[in-house]
Protein backbone atom coordinates (compact mmCIF):
# COMPACT_ATOMS: atom_id res chain seq x y z
CA UNK A 1 0.00 0.00 0.00
CA UNK A 2 2.94 2.41 -0.52
CA UNK A 3 4.28 4.46 2.39
CA UNK A 4 3.20 7.04 4.63
CA UNK A 5 2.61 10.32 3.07
CA UNK A 6 0.75 12.30 5.80
CA UNK A 7 -1.28 11.57 9.45
CA UNK A 8 -4.99 11.95 10.01
CA UNK A 9 -6.44 12.23 13.80
CA UNK A 10 -7.08 8.90 15.03
CA UNK A 11 -10.14 7.38 15.24
CA UNK A 12 -12.69 7.50 17.91
CA UNK A 13 -16.20 6.63 18.47
CA UNK A 14 -17.55 10.06 17.30
CA UNK A 15 -15.14 12.27 15.59
CA UNK A 16 -11.77 10.61 15.74
CA UNK A 17 -9.59 13.69 17.05
CA UNK A 18 -7.22 12.27 19.75
CA UNK A 19 -3.87 11.15 18.12
CA UNK A 20 -2.20 11.07 14.88
CA UNK A 21 -1.61 7.56 13.06
CA UNK A 22 -0.38 7.04 9.96
CA UNK A 23 -2.53 7.77 6.87
CA UNK A 24 -4.16 4.77 5.46
CA UNK A 25 -5.89 4.86 2.16
CA UNK A 26 -8.06 1.81 2.78
CA UNK A 27 -10.13 3.79 5.49
CA UNK A 28 -12.61 5.02 3.41
CA UNK A 29 -13.70 1.50 2.16
CA UNK A 30 -13.61 -0.06 4.99
CA UNK A 31 -15.62 2.36 7.15
CA UNK A 32 -18.27 2.63 4.06
CA UNK A 33 -19.44 -0.59 2.22
CA UNK A 34 -19.20 -0.68 -1.46
CA UNK A 35 -22.80 -1.88 -1.62
CA UNK A 36 -23.44 0.87 0.51
CA UNK A 37 -21.91 3.52 -1.57
CA UNK A 38 -23.41 2.61 -4.30
CA UNK A 39 -26.82 2.32 -3.26
CA UNK A 40 -26.17 5.92 -1.77
CA UNK A 41 -25.43 7.22 -4.76
CA UNK A 42 -27.54 5.38 -7.31
CA UNK A 43 -29.83 8.35 -8.01
CA UNK A 44 -26.62 10.49 -9.69
CA UNK A 45 -26.52 10.37 -13.42
CA UNK A 46 -23.43 10.14 -14.59
CA UNK A 47 -23.66 11.20 -18.48
CA UNK A 48 -23.06 14.69 -18.44
CA UNK A 49 -19.66 14.61 -16.40
CA UNK A 50 -18.90 11.39 -19.16
CA UNK A 51 -19.55 13.88 -22.42
CA UNK A 52 -17.31 16.27 -21.28
CA UNK A 53 -14.75 13.93 -19.78
CA UNK A 54 -14.96 12.12 -23.46
CA UNK A 55 -14.13 15.11 -25.00
CA UNK A 56 -11.40 16.39 -22.77
CA UNK A 57 -9.64 12.69 -23.11
CA UNK A 58 -8.52 13.16 -26.40
CA UNK A 59 -8.77 9.70 -27.53
CA UNK A 60 -7.54 8.69 -23.86
CA UNK A 61 -6.40 6.70 -22.19
CA UNK A 62 -7.85 7.91 -18.72
CA UNK A 63 -6.93 7.06 -15.17
CA UNK A 64 -9.35 7.78 -12.34
CA UNK A 65 -7.44 8.20 -9.44
CA UNK A 66 -10.16 7.08 -6.54
CA UNK A 67 -12.10 5.32 -9.02
CA UNK A 68 -13.85 3.70 -6.42
CA UNK A 69 -16.67 1.02 -7.66
CA UNK A 70 -16.93 2.61 -11.16
CA UNK A 71 -19.63 5.19 -10.80
CA UNK A 72 -17.90 6.99 -14.20
CA UNK A 73 -15.21 4.69 -15.54
CA UNK A 74 -17.83 2.44 -16.35
CA UNK A 75 -19.61 4.46 -18.67
CA UNK A 76 -16.63 6.25 -19.99
CA UNK A 77 -14.93 2.38 -20.66
CA UNK A 78 -18.56 2.05 -22.40
CA UNK A 79 -18.31 4.79 -24.66
CA UNK A 80 -15.09 3.26 -26.20
CA UNK A 81 -12.37 4.76 -24.05
CA UNK A 82 -9.75 2.79 -22.44
CA UNK A 83 -9.71 3.54 -18.37
CA UNK A 84 -7.18 2.23 -15.49
CA UNK A 85 -7.20 3.81 -11.79
CA UNK A 86 -6.09 3.66 -8.80
CA UNK A 87 -7.32 3.08 -5.90
CA UNK A 88 -6.99 2.40 -1.89
CA UNK A 89 -9.32 0.02 -1.21
CA UNK A 90 -9.85 -3.31 -1.99
CA UNK A 91 -13.24 -3.39 -1.35
CA UNK A 92 -14.24 -0.79 -3.70
CA UNK A 93 -12.34 -2.81 -6.42
CA UNK A 94 -14.32 -6.05 -5.82
CA UNK A 95 -17.24 -4.53 -6.56
CA UNK A 96 -15.85 -2.63 -9.47
CA UNK A 97 -14.62 -6.25 -10.90
CA UNK A 98 -18.67 -8.01 -10.07
CA UNK A 99 -20.11 -5.34 -12.80
CA UNK A 100 -20.09 -5.98 -16.37
CA UNK A 101 -16.68 -4.42 -18.02
CA UNK A 102 -15.19 -4.12 -14.58
CA UNK A 103 -12.45 -6.49 -15.66
CA UNK A 104 -11.29 -4.88 -18.35
CA UNK A 105 -10.31 -1.76 -16.26
CA UNK A 106 -6.34 -1.84 -14.63
CA UNK A 107 -6.33 -0.85 -11.37
CA UNK A 108 -3.08 -0.25 -8.93
CA UNK A 109 -4.41 -0.77 -5.41
CA UNK A 110 -2.58 1.82 -2.78
CA UNK A 111 -2.52 5.86 -2.15
CA UNK A 112 -3.32 8.07 -5.56
CA UNK A 113 -0.62 10.20 -3.57
CA UNK A 114 1.98 7.90 -4.65
CA UNK A 115 1.00 5.22 -6.54
CA UNK A 116 1.91 4.74 -9.83
CA UNK A 117 -0.67 3.42 -12.87
CA UNK A 118 1.46 1.47 -15.70
CA UNK A 119 1.53 3.42 -19.20
CA UNK A 120 0.92 7.21 -20.06
CA UNK A 121 -2.60 8.76 -20.08
CA UNK A 122 -4.35 11.50 -21.77
CA UNK A 123 -6.37 12.39 -19.09
CA UNK A 124 -6.52 11.84 -15.41
CA UNK A 125 -9.18 12.35 -12.84
CA UNK A 126 -10.25 12.76 -9.66
CA UNK A 127 -13.66 13.50 -8.91
CA UNK A 128 -16.34 13.80 -6.84
CA UNK A 129 -14.15 15.92 -4.04
CA UNK A 130 -11.51 13.08 -3.65
CA UNK A 131 -8.55 15.53 -3.61
CA UNK A 132 -9.69 16.00 0.01
CA UNK A 133 -9.76 12.50 0.93
CA UNK A 134 -6.03 12.94 1.30
CA UNK A 135 -5.35 14.17 4.61
CA UNK A 136 -3.29 17.44 4.46
CA UNK A 137 -1.37 20.09 2.08
CA UNK A 138 2.13 17.63 1.26
CA UNK A 139 -0.21 14.41 0.34
CA UNK A 140 -2.12 16.81 -2.26
CA UNK A 141 0.85 18.45 -3.57
CA UNK A 142 2.41 14.93 -3.82
CA UNK A 143 -0.97 13.71 -5.71
CA UNK A 144 -0.95 16.77 -8.19
CA UNK A 145 2.80 15.77 -9.08
CA UNK A 146 1.83 12.21 -9.36
CA UNK A 147 -1.24 13.07 -11.74
CA UNK A 148 1.63 15.03 -13.93
CA UNK A 149 3.95 12.11 -14.19
CA UNK A 150 0.86 9.96 -15.44
CA UNK A 151 0.03 12.05 -18.51
CA UNK A 152 2.12 12.58 -21.79
CA UNK A 153 2.79 16.06 -22.26
CA UNK A 154 -0.08 18.30 -23.32
CA UNK A 155 -2.62 15.55 -21.27
CA UNK A 156 -5.19 17.04 -18.91
CA UNK A 157 -5.41 16.75 -15.41
CA UNK A 158 -9.36 17.11 -14.07
CA UNK A 159 -10.40 17.51 -10.59
CA UNK A 160 -13.75 17.99 -8.96
CA UNK A 161 -14.58 19.71 -6.02
CA UNK A 162 -16.33 21.90 -3.62
CA UNK A 163 -15.67 25.32 -2.60
CA UNK A 164 -14.82 25.57 1.14
CA UNK A 165 -18.12 27.66 2.70
CA UNK A 166 -16.80 28.26 6.02
CA UNK A 167 -19.83 30.60 6.49
CA UNK A 168 -21.85 27.79 6.37
CA UNK A 169 -21.11 26.41 9.51
CA UNK A 170 -22.93 27.82 13.25
CA UNK A 171 -20.62 26.70 16.37
CA UNK A 172 -18.26 24.77 14.12
CA UNK A 173 -21.44 22.25 12.72
CA UNK A 174 -23.70 21.90 10.04
CA UNK A 175 -26.46 19.23 9.30
CA UNK A 176 -27.72 19.32 5.58
CA UNK A 177 -29.90 17.54 3.39
CA UNK A 178 -28.65 16.36 0.39
CA UNK A 179 -31.30 14.21 -1.21
CA UNK A 180 -35.05 13.54 0.14
CA UNK A 181 -37.06 11.12 -1.64
CA UNK A 182 -39.90 9.62 -0.88
CA UNK A 183 -37.89 6.08 -0.69
CA UNK A 184 -34.81 7.39 1.16
CA UNK A 185 -33.09 10.36 2.91
CA UNK A 186 -29.18 11.33 2.71
CA UNK A 187 -28.21 14.23 5.04
CA UNK A 188 -25.32 15.69 5.86
CA UNK A 189 -23.87 15.99 9.43
CA UNK A 190 -20.42 18.27 9.42
CA UNK A 191 -18.25 19.29 12.09
CA UNK A 192 -15.59 21.87 10.58
CA UNK A 193 -11.70 22.27 12.44
CA UNK A 194 -10.53 25.46 10.20
CA UNK A 195 -6.93 25.88 12.03
CA UNK A 196 -6.52 23.11 10.46
CA UNK A 197 -8.67 23.29 6.67
CA UNK A 198 -10.32 20.35 8.18
CA UNK A 199 -13.93 18.73 8.07
CA UNK A 200 -15.40 15.59 9.32
CA UNK A 201 -18.17 14.38 7.96
CA UNK A 202 -20.93 11.59 8.74
CA UNK A 203 -23.60 11.04 5.77
CA UNK A 204 -26.41 9.68 7.49
CA UNK A 205 -28.28 7.13 4.63
CA UNK A 206 -32.25 6.98 5.78
CA UNK A 207 -34.39 4.58 4.42
CA UNK A 208 -36.96 1.46 5.07
CA UNK A 209 -34.49 -1.00 5.44
CA UNK A 210 -32.67 1.39 7.99
CA UNK A 211 -29.86 3.63 8.77
CA UNK A 212 -26.62 3.60 7.49
CA UNK A 213 -23.21 5.86 8.30
CA UNK A 214 -20.73 6.56 5.59
CA UNK A 215 -17.94 8.73 7.57
CA UNK A 216 -15.43 10.75 5.94
CA UNK A 217 -12.48 12.90 6.81
CA UNK A 218 -11.45 16.34 4.66
CA UNK A 219 -8.73 18.46 4.20
CA UNK A 220 -10.33 21.53 2.20
CA UNK A 221 -8.51 23.63 0.10
CA UNK A 222 -10.02 27.11 -2.12
CA UNK A 223 -9.48 26.61 -5.57
CA UNK A 224 -6.43 29.34 -5.62
CA UNK A 225 -4.18 26.87 -3.43
CA UNK A 226 -5.78 23.84 -6.14
CA UNK A 227 -3.73 26.26 -8.57
CA UNK A 228 -0.68 26.63 -6.70
CA UNK A 229 0.00 23.11 -6.65
CA UNK A 230 -0.94 22.57 -10.05
CA UNK A 231 2.34 24.97 -10.57
CA UNK A 232 4.25 23.33 -8.08
CA UNK A 233 3.52 20.02 -10.18
CA UNK A 234 4.35 21.73 -13.47
CA UNK A 235 0.80 22.06 -15.11
CA UNK A 236 -1.05 25.05 -15.78
CA UNK A 237 -4.88 25.74 -15.91
CA UNK A 238 -7.12 25.54 -18.59
CA UNK A 239 -10.49 25.82 -17.27
CA UNK A 240 -12.22 26.08 -14.52
CA UNK A 241 -16.21 25.51 -14.39
CA UNK A 242 -19.47 25.29 -11.68
CA UNK A 243 -20.37 22.25 -12.96
CA UNK A 244 -19.99 19.68 -15.92
CA UNK A 245 -22.11 21.70 -18.56
CA UNK A 246 -19.22 24.19 -18.19
CA UNK A 247 -21.36 27.27 -16.55
CA UNK A 248 -18.92 29.67 -15.54
CA UNK A 249 -17.28 29.55 -12.09
CA UNK A 250 -18.94 32.83 -10.60
CA UNK A 251 -18.80 34.30 -6.77
CA UNK A 252 -21.96 32.15 -5.80
CA UNK A 253 -20.20 28.80 -7.56
CA UNK A 254 -20.14 25.86 -4.76
CA UNK A 255 -18.06 23.79 -6.71
CA UNK A 256 -16.01 23.54 -9.14
CA UNK A 257 -14.49 21.56 -11.87
CA UNK A 258 -10.95 22.28 -13.14
CA UNK A 259 -8.75 20.99 -15.89
CA UNK A 260 -5.09 21.37 -15.77
CA UNK A 261 -2.38 21.07 -18.73
CA UNK A 262 0.84 19.09 -18.17
CA UNK A 263 3.25 21.33 -19.96
CA UNK A 264 6.22 20.01 -22.40
CA UNK A 265 8.69 19.96 -19.66
CA UNK A 266 7.09 18.89 -16.73
C1 LIG B 1 -15.98 9.62 -2.92
S1 LIG B 1 -15.38 8.09 -3.52
C2 LIG B 1 -15.36 8.42 -5.27
C3 LIG B 1 -15.42 7.17 -6.11
C4 LIG B 1 -15.59 7.42 -7.60
N1 LIG B 1 -14.52 8.23 -8.13
C5 LIG B 1 -16.92 8.11 -7.87
O1 LIG B 1 -16.90 9.22 -8.40
O2 LIG B 1 -17.95 7.54 -7.53
C6 LIG B 1 -13.66 8.17 -3.11
C7 LIG B 1 -12.88 6.95 -3.52
O3 LIG B 1 -11.48 7.23 -3.39
C8 LIG B 1 -10.85 6.21 -2.64
N2 LIG B 1 -9.74 6.85 -1.92
C9 LIG B 1 -9.82 7.78 -0.93
N3 LIG B 1 -8.59 8.20 -0.58
C10 LIG B 1 -7.71 7.51 -1.36
C11 LIG B 1 -6.28 7.52 -1.49
N4 LIG B 1 -5.52 8.33 -0.74
N5 LIG B 1 -5.72 6.70 -2.40
C12 LIG B 1 -6.48 5.88 -3.18
N6 LIG B 1 -7.83 5.85 -3.11
C13 LIG B 1 -8.44 6.65 -2.21
C14 LIG B 1 -11.92 5.63 -1.75
O4 LIG B 1 -11.64 4.32 -1.33
C15 LIG B 1 -13.15 5.73 -2.66
O5 LIG B 1 -13.28 4.59 -3.47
Amino acid sequence: MGGIPGTRRRADPLFRREATLAFDPSEYGRRIPADVYDEAYAHLDPETAVNRLMALADGGPLCEFGIGTGRLALPLLERGLRVAGVEGSPEMVDRLRAKPGGNQVEVAVGDFAHTRAPGEFGLVLLAFNTIFALPDQAAQVACFRNAAAHLRPGGRFVIEAWVPDPGAFRAGGALRPIRVAPDAVLLEAAELHPAEQRMTTTKVRLTDDGVHLLPANHRYAWPAELDLMAQLAGMTRESRWADWTARPFTDDSREHITVYRRGAGA
